[in-house]
């Protein structure tokens, strides 16, 4: 496995692979990676000739009062889960690499982006377009890869690939979890032993909605009831919001008729969890 850091060297690399005729597979990360970021890499592997792993903390999606600062970086060890699991080339480029001095291009979307993390972390989703936007024409990938745990993210890359006819395939993966029940985060390890327990909530809360969903209920009111209830009673836990929405449109909905998506973003004390379930009309 190569690791590099300009976008020279990926752009070489990805051209000689081009020439044999491989096919290449892309995950996008901001590193610091765990088992959910892992089962992304594994599908990637399986399912293309090369795989390519980004790891870049993206000033451009975070807000000015988040934890740019303080998120978790480990290169050493996110380079012998991607050497274990298979992926051929890390690209951790620095911001420098990334935004040149002069930089004034941006990937905005409307719509998709307004609801659920996008009213609470309103530039988010520009950043995120932008860089994967770079990240796409630098690496150009026939695949890539992204978690359903970021549900509304997926949604967005997913639009921004069909608006702006990016030629490549959109994958999403499962959320991972803990045995517990809690979902892989790189921001489960701002937890304190507290907090982490405190944490399961999300999960707990979301498994009661889906059985509910299961025996029969329709009213969003009553699905969202049932979340907010068990959410409160955790004392360390902070509501950010509590959302059914339509799995395509990410509108709001009232009855339950097709798909629908149920995602919840959370305080546990300073550190914002999301978590979500898709409800699939039978
Ligand atoms: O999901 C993430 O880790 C990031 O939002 C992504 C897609 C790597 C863009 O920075």
């Amino acid at each position: 496995m190569k690791s590099v850091a300009t976008i020279q060297e990926v752009r070489e690399q990805v051209k000689a692979w081009k020439k044999e005729g491989l096919s290449v597979g892309f995950v996008p990360t901001m590193g610091y990676l765990h088992e959910g970021h892992q089962s992304l890499i594994a599908k990637a592997v399986s399912e293309n000739d090369r795989v390519v792993v980004s790891i870049f903390v993206n000033p451009m999606q975070f807000g000015p009062q988040e934890d740019l600062a303080t998120y978790p970086r480990d290169l050493a060890h996110d380079t012998e889960l991607c050497e274990k699991t298979g992926a051929a080339l890390i690209f951790h480029p620095t911001p420098e690499e990334m935004y040149l001095p002069d930089f004034c291009s941006f990937v905005d979307m409307n719509g998709l982006t307004k609801g659920l993390c996008g009213k609470t972390r309103p530039i988010h989703f520009r950043g995120v377009c932008t860089v994967v936007s770079k990240l796409f024409n630098i690496v150009t990938p026939d695949h890539a890869y992204f978690g359903e745990k970021d549900a509304q993210q997926l949604a967005v890359i997913k639009q921004m690939v069909s608006d702006l006819n990016m030629p490549l395939e959109i994958i999403g993966c499962p959320i991972i979890r803990e045995a517990d029940g809690l979902a892989k985060s790189s921001r489960n390890t701002y937890l304190s032993r507290e907090e982490r327990t405190a944490a399961l909530v999300l999960s707990r809360s979301l498994q009661a909605a889906k059985a509910r969903c299961e025996a029969g209920e329709r009213k969003v009111s009553e699905i969202k009831s049932v979340i907010e209830e068990i959410l409160t009673v955790e004392p360390l836990a902070k509501i950010d919001y509590v959302e059914v929405v339509d799995s395509k449109t990410l509108e709001a909905v009232t009855v339950i008729e097709k798909s629908v998506l149920v995602a919840i973003a959370v305080y546990i004390g300073k550190t914002r969890l999301i978590d979500n379930f898709t409800y699939h009309m039978k």
